[in-house]
């Protein structure tokens, strides 16, 4: 049995705590550390776990094997920090933090607590997008991914997300290194616009973008991002190689099609947003961490993948406003 704190009681961690406590037959939801006590509390009580009064707290119990970290992007480093050298094997929310001076000294600090690390980058867990990557198309020539939101977040969570490529599309950059293995992206050019939410341009955000990348073998990737698809959550992906080509498709909640006198071959609407799409990946994720917590090994998605999604953000951001193609290097850095 592996006994969890969680950190951040919010959308994200709601579902994290469900999980942990009601679905993985070897997890316990122990503590939930929350700023805001009344939201740790509602699932604290849901699910027999304690309410911590404080981080330490949460840390400081020897029965505590792991944390789950939930909690707002500027809070992920200090607790990635404290819960290794507390020797709690970590599974982060993305991203691990906007600015990736902090993710570098965050790396330094961890350095050596031995500790699981990882990243919630739950695409990869996804049962068709895997499927793509473990599929033989030949050598890989284009990988298309297409990430749209169904609306658009309030401007009080875009102020503080630190833009599309470093809130929204950094799943699909983690996913392109996922699929691509180990050619490393070397090129980064991206453009967007404020198309949904013209009003987003005076935050110097855009809502609309896409994203074109050369990896090493000279395969081509291309993202392409909106944060309002009308007719709902939008997640394909396409990979074509020298042998062939393999898709992974929209999910719906049946495989129903209606033929009426208005419409035919009608289908459900997709699967709305995240929670409900990426459901299955969640529990995969938390599968993948128990197993390498258990095994004491090195979870399968880890601290440098979030770097690399992070500096892959960093390039589109830096090509976006310069018009300029950015070269990128994933290497890890001494240290
Ligand atoms: N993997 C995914 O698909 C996915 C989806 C959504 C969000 N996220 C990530 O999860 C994180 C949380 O997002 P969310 O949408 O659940 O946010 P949210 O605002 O719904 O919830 C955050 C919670 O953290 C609490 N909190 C604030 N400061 C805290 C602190 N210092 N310590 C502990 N708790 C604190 C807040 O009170 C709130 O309850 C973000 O980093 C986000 O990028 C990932």
């Amino acid at each position: 049995m592996i006994n969890f704190s969680l950190f951040g009681a919010g959308r994200i961690g709601t579902l994290h705590a469900a999980n942990i406590a009601a679905s993985h037959p070897r997890a316990r939801l122990a503590y939930v550390y929350d700023l805001d006590p009344t939201a740790a509390a509602v699932i604290a009580r849901k699910y027999g776990a304690t309410v911590a009064p404080s981080v330490d707290a949460a840390l400081g119990d020897a029965a505590v094997d792991a944390v789950l970290i939930a909690s707002p992007t500027n809070t992920h480093v200090q607790l990635i920090t404290a819960s290794a050298r507390a020797g709690k094997a970590v599974l982060c929310e993305k991203p691990i933090d906007l600015d990736i001076e902090l993710v570098e000294r965050c790396r330094k600090d961890i350095a050596g607590t031995g500790v699981a690390i990882q990243i919630g980058f739950n695409r990869r867990f996804d049962r068709s997008h895997r499927a793509v990557r473990d599929s033989d198309v030949g050598a890989i020539e284009l990988l298309i991914i297409t990430s749209r939101d169904p609306g658009p977040p309030p401007h009080s969570y875009i102020k503080v997300s630190g833009g599309i490529f470093r809130d929204m599309t950094i799943h699909d950059f983690d996913l392109a290194r996922f699929i691509l293995r180990d050619d490393p992206i070397e090129e980064v050019f991206a453009t967007g616009s404020a198309l949904a939410d013209p009003a987003l341009a005076k935050l110097g955000d855009v809502d609309t973008a896409m994203v074109v990348m050369r990896a090493a073998s000279g395969a081509l990737v291309h993202i392409n991002n909106s944060r309002r698809a009308v007719y709902g959550y939008d997640q394909r992906v396409e990979l074509f190689g020298a042998k062939g080509m393999v898709q992974s498709e929209n999910l719906r909640p049946s495989s129903v099609r209606r033929y009426d006198c208005h419409v035919t071959d009608a289908k459900d609407p997709l699967l709305n947003f995240f929670i409900e799409r990426y459901q299955q990946s969640y529990l995969d994720e938390l599968h993948e961490f128990i197993d390498a917590v258990a095994g004491k090994r090195r979870p399968v998605v880890g601290f440098d993948d979030g770097r690399c999604a992070l500096l892959l953000a960093n390039a589109a951001l830096e090509s976006m406003r310069s018009g300029q193609s950015v070269r990128v290097n994933l290497a890890s850095r001494a240290g």
